[in-house]
């Protein structure tokens, strides 16, 4: 692990090139001469589409997110219920009236908040019917062409409507999938895709979203192409001199042709993250498959590359292989499918070795929301996840409960992150009315399929996950064996809650076990099976608000929970769960567990344990004087707790570290030189009480400051992850720790009483952002004295202005009780801090200028360039 940690810096310049849209680059095929040009990193993309842009091939790939309209039905946003009329998807409809906008939209997050909705799906209007309408014409050229519309995930129930007929439907809301448009389409004339959604109410444990919430495409081949997933790249030899390359080819057909389709894959080496200019490293043999009615076997065709460049975490080499089919003399698609070469093991012994070496599973659980912008996937939003937790020292993220956008998974590859990929939260059974409970049983074969098809070719998937605490040997066993037809390559796993699922039969239904909250039976597990692999697929459940504090500090995991918020010294938990430090203590000395997913890496919309109910709310207080304080608080607020989004992140809703983000990282990036003090350090009302200091710290040992006076030097024990000084009596001034390791000074820190609030401050996270519609600029707000120190406590009201060729799309302060709008242009800042995202505007490139202002502080501005 030399190791993430370190690597933040150079991430972040791939990250901006990522983004920085088209690449073109020219090649030449030096076995036909013909010039290729190679597309990559398209915007909003980091797909790596790679399209040959050759004439000769008739694949395009567009993006298809823009102008459509929109409007809403059934169940409102202020709940009203207004009728949906039928004929909405006939070509004749006028749908002037409706709204215009483009992809991604999710339509839950424009809200309002509304209190007497449920806290566990962010108390936001998620529910009802939405319809999306498109105009768009093909060229009358591309008669006899096939032309798909590729949906990556919409919310939920989708049915798909072309020039007023059903083309198709697909209602698991995270699932990709594919409408073949090309029967219902006119070429030459104008065409309208209207897509009907529907949300239905208690349909989810958390918040959902709502909408066409990720990427569409519009994508055309000739009459014998490559579905999607159609390609599925495999290395079973990898050594230092040689890895063979199987590429298994699957074609469908619709018409009469017949006689053989040639299929033909050269691999081309693309660097670190896929960044570099192709270089063709081998041709394959051509393959042949016999054309016929209905479904064709596939065919592999194997060759072999010389010295590979191995796909690690510090250097994600990717390879990509161009495929093409020839019917007679003709090409009929040609598919660019993005792979690397790497070996991935997991051990019962030894943990999870990648490339033959241990790697420890530094995790996380990831919602699918990003935060303030909802269930809207933004693939910058995503990739500004990535660079935090890897600046934390996380080198894994767990889907948790569902397929992701397939960008994470792009950017997993290309960023170097091992992804445990996952399908479902529920099976047959229900954890809600109306969850995927009601659609397992006709659609999970489909869906599986489908999402392993997608994935399977990325070297950052290190394993599938089909169910998430749910039962059943024999359900296990059949999805298992699903997946395990679509990939062998890679093992099936369960997130596990109960126990007994590691004796019962329910382990070997899997090929490894992950255990969501069991870390004190890890030893047993291995002791019952010592030939299955383990890992905590769940793990902590520690929950905490960014910048809270309350006294006296306790230990117990029951306690910390105060008006909506939950005490930031990290030991709360609800009772299923523990404080991080528990779990890495069973880490420890289990050393065969092959790492953790702690839940969660962010705070995410909906579930506010312990605030996640407002009628069982009590129950998760099973500390008396907790419960009672509690009752008092939600007769106060008329039964209703307001608290909307999660408090379990290590990292908040908008983006800004918590206190725990510094316990992972003292954990996970040890060789980094890192202590961090806990609390601030401004209680004007506690002069002389007690006040308690925490210190996590990468070294071993530390010695704690009061105002210049030593308050003793502590050792960290055995199972001891964090230094306290339990009994400091608080003064204002500041407090400095000095971190050592192994006897030598390794690291200090300060935490200083503030002045009062003078300024708001701006900082943006990228100053430079693509001109494209969809990238991003993340800017820091902060409210700090005249030393420029941010100032906590502060909730400081304030107002935002942006000029220029973008618009402010999303606004927030990791707040999980606030009701204040995220799409305003204006916002509280909690305990210091907000965050404004500024999108850019498609075309248009200039300078966007944002400024702040707020009652009684100097105000500034930045300026970001859009280009
Ligand atoms: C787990 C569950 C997660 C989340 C978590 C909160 O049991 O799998 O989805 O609800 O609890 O602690």
């Amino acid at each position: 692990m030399k190791n993430s940690c370190m690597l933040v810096l150079s991430m972040m310049i791939l990250a901006t090139t990522l983004q920085a849209g088209d690449h073109s680059t020219k090649l030449t095929d030096s076995v036909n001469g013909k010039h290729l040009s190679i597309l990559s990193g398209q915007s909003n993309s980091v797909m790596c589409p790679m399209v040959i842009t050759d004439a000769a091939n008739p694949r395009t790939r567009t993006d298809f997110n823009r102008s459509w309209t929109f409007a809403r039905y059934g169940t409102m946003a202020d709940g009203k219920v207004k009728p949906e009329p039928k004929g909405l998807e006939a070509i004749g409809f006028d749908d002037s009236s409706w709204r215009k906008l483009d992809l991604p939209h999710d339509w839950g997050i424009e809200g309002p908040f509304r209190k007497e909705l449920p806290n566990r799906t962010g108390k936001l209007p998620w529910v009802g019917i939405g319809w999306y309408r498109k105009n768009f014409t093909l060229p009358a050229s591309d008669a006899g062409k096939r032309v798909f519309l590729d949906i990556d995930g919409a919310m939920s129930h989708a049915t798909v409507y072309v020039n007023g007929k059903k083309a198709g439907a697909w209602p698991y809301g995270y699932a990709s999938f594919r409408i073949d448009m090309t029967d219902f389409v006119n070429f030459g004339k104008n065409n309208v895709a209207a897509v009907r959604l529907d949300n239905p109410e208690d349909s989810s444990r958390w918040y959902p979203g709502g909408g066409m919430y990720r990427n569409t495409w519009l994508v055309t081949t000739g009459p014998v192409n490559f579905p999607n997933g159609g390609v599925f790249v495999k290395t079973p030899k990898v050594t230092p001199e040689m890895a063979q390359v199987d590429v298994q080819y699957s074609l469908v057909k619709k018409g009469e042709m017949s006689g053989n389709a040639l299929v033909e894959g050269k691999i081309y080496f693309i660097g670190n993250g896929g960044q570099e200019k192709p270089k063709l490293v081998e041709t394959l043999n051509v393959g042949t498959i016999k054309l016929s009615k209905g479904q064709m076997p596939s065919q592999t065709v194997s060759g072999h590359v010389k010295n590979p460049q191995r796909w690690d975490l510090d250097t994600p080499n990717l390879y990509c292989v161009v495929n093409t089919v020839t019917v007679k003399g003709k090409v009929t698609d040609t598919l660019t499918s993005v792979f690397g070469i790497r070996t991935a093991n997991f051990t019962a012994d030894n943990g999870f070795l990648l490339n033959g070496k241990r790697v420890k599973i530094q995790g996380v659980c990831d919602h699918h929301d990003l935060g303030p912008l909802g269930a809207a996937f933004y693939a910058r939003g995503m990739e500004r996840k990535y660079e935090i937790l890897r600046e934390m020292g996380c080198n894994a993220i767990r889907t948790a409960h569902n397929m992701p956008a397939p960008e994470l998974v792009a950017l997993a590859d290309r960023l170097g992150f091992l992804i445990l990929d996952e399908s479902f939260d529920c099976w047959n059974g229900h954890k809600t009315k109306n969850d995927y409970g009601t659609l397992f049983k006709e659609w999970h074969k489909a869906d599986l399929q489908a999402f392993v098809r997608r994935d399977r070719n990325s070297p950052s998937v290190i394993m599938w996950c089909s169910g998430n605490e749910v039962g059943g040997i024999e359900t296990s066993r059949t999805l298992s064996n699903i997946i395990r037809a679509e990939d062998p390559t890679r093992p099936v796993t369960v997130g596990c809650n109960y126990r007994k699922g590691g004796t019962d039969g329910f382990q070997k239904t899997v090929d490894v076990f992950g255990y969501n909250y069991k870390s004190h039976v890890y030893d047993k597990f291995h002791a019952a099976n010592p030939e299955i692999p383990l890992y905590g697929s769940e793990t902590a459940s520690c929950y905490s608000s960014r910048g809270e504090y309350f006294f006296p500090v306790s230990r117990s995991k029951k306690k910390g929970a105060y008006r909506f918020q939950v005490n930031s010294y990290d030991y709360s938990a609800p009772y299923w769960g523990t404080n991080p430090e528990t779990e890495f203590k069973h880490q420890d000395k289990n050393p065969f567990v092959a790492g953790e997913f702690v839940w969660t890496g962010f705070d995410y919309i909906g579930e506010p344990t312990p605030y996640n109910k407002d009628r069982t709310n009590l129950l998760n207080f099973t500390d008396k004087v907790q419960k009672e304080k509690m009752r008092i608080l939600m007769e106060a607020m008329g039964g209703k707790a307001p608290s909307r989004s999660s408090y379990f992140g290590i990292i908040d809703l908008c983006g800004f570290k918590k206190d725990r983000f510094y316990l992972y990282q003292a954990r996970w990036c040890p060789d980094l030189p890192m202590a961090h003090i806990l609390p601030h350090w401004n209680w004007p009302e506690r002069v002389g009480k007690v006040t308690p200091v925490h210190v996590y710290t990468s070294g071993d040992e530390a010695e704690l400051f009061l105002n210049g006076k030593s308050l003793g030097r502590k050792k960290k024990g055995e199972f001891e992850y964090r230094l306290r000084w339990d009994d400091v009596l608080y003064q204002p001034g500041s407090l400095k720790v000095v971190a050592y390791k192994n006897g030598k000074p390794w690291a200090k820190e300060i935490v200083a009483t503030t002045g009062k609030p003078a300024t708001v401050t701006l900082t943006s996270d990228r100053s430079v952002i693509a001109a494209d519609g969809y990238d991003l600029s993340f800017v820091t707000v902060r409210v700090c004295d005249e030393k420029g120190s941010v100032v906590p406590r502060t909730h400081n009201m304030i107002s935002f202005k942006l000029d220029g060729p973008g618009e402010i799309i999303a606004v927030g302060n990791g707040n999980s009780a606030s009701h204040e709008p995220f799409q305003a242009n204006h916002h509280k800042v909690f305990n210091g801090l907000a965050l404004v995202v500024i999108k850019s505007t498609a075309g248009s490139k200039g300078v966007i200028r944002l400024t702040a202002t707020a009652n009684g502080l100097a105000g500034d501005g930045l300026e970001i360039k859009a280009e």
